[in-house]
Parts: C-alpha cells; structure tokens; sequence
C-alpha cells in the first residue's frame, strides 16, 4: 500500500462518521496505533505507546550506542479534517525506514506519531510533543489526566515520554496547507521557520432575557457583543502585515431561538513571524473585548491557553535538507510557515528540519485537502538523500 493509500485508511478511524475528525487520545485513535504499529513492526522497527499516547517506532543503528534521528509528525486532526494533515508526516517516516529495506545506518531512527498538535480536544495545542521535551507542568497535566487515564495510560508516569539519550536531531515532513508551493508549481519547500501563536478564550456574558418581550434597549445580548469583537478581530488583523487571527468557535448559551444569548465563549487564534507584533496584537484584541463588553454592559473574562514563540530551523539540519532535494533534482524553494508544527517544540531539544509537500489549491483543514503522488514521490527521494546525508557526516 503507497503512501497516499495508508493516509486514507488512517482517515477512516474517526469520531464523526462521514468526516475525519480524531482529537487527543479520543477512541479512534486505539484503531490508529494499531494499524500504524503494524507497519512499523513490518519496517523492522520496536514500538511503544508512551504516556502521553504518542505512539513510537524504533529502528536500531548498525552499532548499539549510537545516537539516533526522529522523524516525525501528529496523528491527532481537528474537526472535519483532510487526511494528511499530521499524518502524511508520519507515514512518510515509515516509508522512509521501509526503503532502508532492512540496511543499518550509522545512527538509529525513531518514528513518532504525536497524540496531539491541533489542540482541539483541550484548547491547547502541541501536548504530545510537549511531553518529549518535558514540558508537561502540573496544571496541563491536570487537564489532560483524565482522558490519558481513559485510553489506559499511566498519566502518572507521563515524565517517561521525555527523551532521553543524545538526538542527531528532529525531521518533520508535512504538507503546506497554504498556497505558496502550488502558485509556483514546486512541488516541494524548505521551511526556514515557522510563525508563533497565541490562542485565548474569551467568553462574553450578559443576560439571558426573553427574546419577544425584552426591548432592544433593555438587551445585554452577549452574543451581539461578540460579533461585532469579530468583526474587530478581523480589521485589526488584516491592519498589520503578515498578522493572522481567527475566531473559530463560539459556543453561544443557552442556545435557543426564542432566548438572548447569556454567554458567547470564543477562541481566539493569533499569529505572526515576530513575536513581539503577534503578543502586542493579541493584547490589542483582548482590550477592544473589554471596550466592547463596558458599551454594552457585559462583562469579558480572558484564559491565554498558549504561547507559543516563533521558532527557526536549525541552519546545519536544514542546509542538509537542503542539499538532499537539490540533490533529488528539485528546486530548493526557502519559505516560512504560517501553520504550527511538532518541529517547534523539538527545536527546544535538537536541531530541527522540516520539509513541505505542496497543497493543491492551498487547501488545509477541509476535507478537500490533498497531495499529488509524484510530490510523495519527491519528498521520499529526498528523504533518503537527507539520510545519505547525515550518513556522510555521522558515519
Ligand atoms: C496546526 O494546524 C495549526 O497551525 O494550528
Ligand atoms: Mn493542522
Ligand atoms: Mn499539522
């Protein structure tokens, strides 16, 4: 089965018939791990589930004590998902040992699967690999406690997720999700660094009234609060050049035709190359809340649930990839992403890399997200021209 194949039958264990919808150690992601866990066996590689539900396959170097290379990417998807998202990064690690066809190399490689990048499931993103660099604190971990339990993990022995031993460093393929590589009609790009985020619930309340007999002077509608604080995320962002901010949910209660809404709780996503604008816009955000809500006689309250710095690729690991898709026939196109990746937290840890595959259309997060065959075909070529690489360096 090619790689595209093995995406698709992943995109079939979901918790929402008819769409791909898989968050953070949610049910279908048992049927997840044991179908990824049998071709990584088959590739020739050890495999456990550690305590964060990451799911990790090992592959021996041709020395015991060597140091070893992850490839990575997340299986978790946010709702009504496309099928490569996360996934296509992890089977492309498992074709990658597959074509070593058995062939020991210098260094060992480890293949992960994260439990959780999109933060759909908590609100907050990247738990997985969080959990490899350490960085599970009490309060996530009381968060996350429970449903780690639920899928019969130890959440109390979450500190065992943490790598240990020396990494050469972190490989993360993944597609675009955005139209750069598509306009140029290059199939591949080098990710030079990837943009932080910031993402904040506010939830607006006023008072739920009667929805024919109260005036529309008499309203504290906390929903109308929101809306017109969308439209306000929306002009402030596209006000600051390279800014992004999304309101992707609002959860309105107590959610009748015939009632005006007592509270409207929403996300807010934020991100931008520099930190600085990106912090100092998502401040401007929450105080235009709280202008908003004193008009109207609501009142806001604001939850950061993450922080997430922007992040480079490391210049050594990075040239080397560079070299590998040169080295494929391919052009070497440089570029920035929008989107967060498991390669940021690992970059806390070892040098990181990662390589884009083209997104037709641009289109990510849908379900009419795709990926051309010959663009796998690529990124599999340069993978082993990446391994040769660092085979040439570590050997
Ligand atoms: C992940 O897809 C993210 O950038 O939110
Ligand atoms: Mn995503
Ligand atoms: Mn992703």
């Amino acid at each position: 089965m090619d790689v595209i194949e093995r995406c698709r039958v992943l995109a079939e264990f979901t918790e929402e018939p008819g769409f791909i919808t898989r968050t953070f150690l949610s049910e279908p992601m048992r049927a997840v791990h044991a179908q990824v866990r049998d071709w990584m066996e088959r590739a020739g590689m050890s495999v456990a589930v550690d305590p964060a539900g990451n799911i990790r396959g090992s592959y021996p170097a041709a020395r015991g004590a060597a140091p070893r290379l992850l490839i990575g990417s997340h299986l978790d998807t946010v709702p009504r998902a496309g099928a490569f998202d996360g996934v296509l990064g992890v089977v492309l690690g498992i074709a990658l040992v597959e074509r070593l066809g058995g062939r020991r190399l210098p260094f060992a490689v480890e293949v992960i699967g994260f439990s959780d990048e999109e933060g759909v499931r908590f609100g907050v993103p990247f738990i997985g690999s969080r959990a490899l660099v350490g960085d599970v604190d009490a309060a996530l971990l009381a968060t996350i406690h429970d449903a780690i339990a639920a899928f019969g993990l130890d959440p109390g022995r979450i500190g065992e997720a943490r790598l240990t031993g020396e990494c050469l460093g972190y490989l993360e393929f993944h597609i675009e999700q955005g139209p750069a590589l598509d306009s140029l009609g290059l199939p591949l790009g080098v990710v030079q660094s990837i943009s932080g985020q910031t993402r904040t619930n506010v939830v607006f309340e006023g008072v739920a009234n009667h929805a024919g007999a109260t005036p529309m002077s008499h309203r504290r509608d906390a929903l109308a609060g929101a809306a017109e604080w969308i439209a306000t995320v929306e002009s402030e962002a596209r006000a600051i050049e390279d800014a992004v901010a999304t309101v992707g949910r609002i959860d309105v209660s107590p959610g009748a035709a015939n009632v005006i809404p007592g509270a409207a709780a929403c996300t807010l996503d934020v991100r931008h190359p520099s930190d600085e604008i990106r912090r100092d816009l998502a401040q401007r955000l929450l105080r235009s809340a709280e202008r908003i809500a004193d008009r109207r006689c609501l009142r806001v309250s604001s939850e950061t649930r993450a922080d997430q710095r922007a992040v480079a690729m490391d210049p050594a690991l990075t040239g080397a990839l560079e070299r590998a898709v040169a080295n494929t026939g391919h052009p070497v196109h440089r570029l920035c992403s929008g989107a967060g990746h498991d390669a940021m937290i690992l970059a806390r840890r070892m040098p990181a890399a990662m390589l884009f595959l083209r997104s037709p259309g641009g289109v990510s997060h849908h379900p009419d997200e795709t990926v051309l065959p010959e663009d796998v075909s690529a990124a599999l070529d340069t993978g082993v021209r990446f391994l040769e690489e660092l085979e040439r360096v570590h050997g």
